[in-house]
């Protein structure tokens, strides 16, 4: 059996085409255009590239965006200081912290700052608090764990009842991908560094989300037959076929888990695309809320 692969650059760009209708819709009736408004502290070069990118989709979406970026040592009382202004700024609906911060600066504080309705980050105790909470909705969702949700229903993958393992319990994608899977009714397991046989755990998931960070660590004989595979990692491994002398892959040994799994996310062109669609799916929601 060879897997469906599953393309999340063509659901990405189908999320975005959407958004970009929705927002010339909201512009046309004379609201305002949903602007996003991205900080970023440092000079990481990661971060300086997904930044870049977050600001690009708003613009190719008719959106607005701005950027602010602050120097790696800046004090937590300043930083809080341009959140404080961002969530009184009503012409930003958006705001999000780039991760990480520096290691002197408090995250937790400084995601608890971000007004609820401004958080398309989803990464406010707040939204947290409600995303895990029986009967409650959170206002948004993080974009990468709600980009592999989405993924699954696009693929027609049934998540009610499923058996779900989770690889990662970050708090950017592992643990909220595996609260959002208990609030669809699937039964989830998160492995983590200590897991015992995680090989073990994984042959008897019907859906795995793999977001670890370690380059093709799940293989192909660890996956059950017909399982749905979201691959969240983003490794470097290196090939001297490539110019650059690497290339990227996941979590998940793809030639031998895509002759077992019923569906797989290639890497690149699987989950990576689809958080900047979420994301940008937030900042019109965001818009929608402050000013229907
Ligand atoms: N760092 C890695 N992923 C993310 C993300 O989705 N949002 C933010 N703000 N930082 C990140």
């Amino acid at each position: 059996m060879t897997a469906e692969l599953i393309d999340g650059k063509l659901i990405a760009q189908q999320v975005r085409d959407e958004v970009a209708a929705k927002v010339t819709k909201r512009v046309a009736a004379g609201k305002s255009k949903p602007t996003l408004a991205a900080v970023l502290v440092g000079e990481r070069v990661d971060s300086a590239t997904y930044v870049r990118a977050k600001g690009k989709a708003c613009e190719e979406l008719g959106m607005g965006s701005v950027s602010h970026h602050l120097p790696a040592d800046i004090s937590q009382l300043e930083l809080e200081k341009v959140i404080t202004s961002l969530n009184a700024d009503k012409t930003v609906h958006g705001i999000l912290v780039q991760l990480p911060l520096p290691d002197h600066l408090n995250e937790e504080r400084v995601l608890q700052l971000i007004s609820i309705e401004k958080d398309v980050d989803g990464f406010s105790p707040l939204n947290i608090g409600r995303l895990a909470q029986k009967g409650r909705e959170p206002l948004f969702v993080p974009c990468t764990p709600y980009g592999c949700i989405y993924l699954l229903e696009k693929a027609g993958v049934k998540i009610e009842g499923a058996n779900a393992v989770v690889l990662g319990r970050s708090n950017i994608v592992g643990m909220p991908a595996a609260l959002l899977l208990i609030g669809k009714n699937a039964t989830v397991t998160v492995c983590h560094s200590r897991t015992k046989d995680i090989a073990a755990v994984v042959r008897e998931a019907d859906i795995l989300i793999a977001a670890i960070g370690k380059t093709e660590f799940v293989r192909g004989d660890w996956v059950k037959p017909g399982a749905a595979i979201i691959d969240v990692g983003i490794n470097s491994k290196p090939d001297a076929t490539k110019k650059s002398g690497y290339r990227l892959v996941g979590d998940v040994n793809f030639d031998e888990a895509r002759e077992v799994a019923g569906f797989i996310t290639p890497v690149p062109g699987g989950v990576g695309p689809m958080t900047i669609a979420m994301l940008m799916n937030n900042t019109y929601r965001a818009a929608e809320i402050q000013e229907p």
